[in-house]
């Protein structure tokens, strides 16, 4: 599994501790993600989607099993050597945005390319070319507290592409979002992962949302319990399928 440079995890089964027994949040899970792939984790509330995530992202570790990211075995790996893996090779994209509410938008796009020390003059450039990719030019100097919910995902994911990272995984990126604002966003990943050949992962809730994925994997009690692959592209987020 992934010696060819895929990217995915292998039987890992994180238990989590719940009122003082252990439970399997994932189990018996075998998969694959490849390079340039969009995939969207649906699922009932508890089903493990974040946990899931969270594996793929080296925020946590299995208690059995092994995770691979780019070919790279990372289950044993030290704290210092996940926190490099994370900052080059992912971009984080969550719910709730998770901006830096002191910071204005460049500042808090700047700060993972402070984390992989990049030069100050360097970091503020990249900023702005991302900041303008996502349609924010005009917001730079804003702090979050004076955009709007969909202005703050548009900060979120330029600060997840900061370092350049092959991979996004985003956690009900269009949960806090209305209906256009979240199709703005999803378009936005879409775009990302067509032009960019970004891999991601996005958990969510909408089906719509999802249709734009290349496939969807259903969970369930911490197993995959159907997979479906995109066939035809839809020509919008709101189309029937
Ligand atoms: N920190 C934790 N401690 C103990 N149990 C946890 C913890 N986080 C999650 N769990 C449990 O692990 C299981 C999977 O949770 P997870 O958060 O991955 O679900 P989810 O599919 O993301 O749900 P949601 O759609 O509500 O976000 C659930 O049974 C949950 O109660
Ligand atoms: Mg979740």
């Amino acid at each position: 599994m992934n010696r060819d440079g895929g990217w995915g995890r292998n039987h890992a089964e994180p238990q989590r501790a719940k009122k003082g027994n252990r439970i399997n949040a994932i189990s018996e899970l075998d998969l694959r993600i490849e390079k340039g792939e969009f995939l969207a984790l649906l699922g009932p509330s508890g089903s493990g989607k974040t946990t899931l995530l969270n594996l793929l992202g080296c925020l946590d570790r299995p208690t059995s099993g092994r995770v691979f990211v780019d070919a790279m075995d990372v289950s044993e790996k030290s704290e210092n050597e996940l926190s490099a893996i994370r900052a080059r090779k992912i971009g984080f994209v969550f719910q709730s945005f998770n901006l830096m509410p002191m910071y204005s938008a460049a500042e808090n796009v700047e700060l993972p390319m402070m984390t992989t020390r990049v030069p100050r003059a360097q970091r503020r450039q990249r900023a702005a070319k991302l900041l303008g990719r996502v349609g924010l030019s005009g917001r730079m100097q804003h702090r979050p507290d004076e955009l709007s919910a969909g202005e703050q995902q548009r900060v979120a994911i330029a600060r997840a592409l900061a370092n350049n990272p092959p991979i996004i995984l985003a956690d009900e990126p269009t949960g806090n979002l209305d209906t256009r604002t979240g199709g703005e966003i999803i378009g936005i990943l879409r775009k990302l992962n067509r032009e960019s050949g970004t891999t991601i992962v996005m958990v969510t809730h909408d089906e719509r949302m999802a249709r734009y994925a290349t496939r969807r994997l259903y969970l369930k009690d911490g197993c995959i319990v159907r997979a479906i692959k995109r066939a035809a592209k839809p020509s919008s987020a709101f189309s029937s399928p």
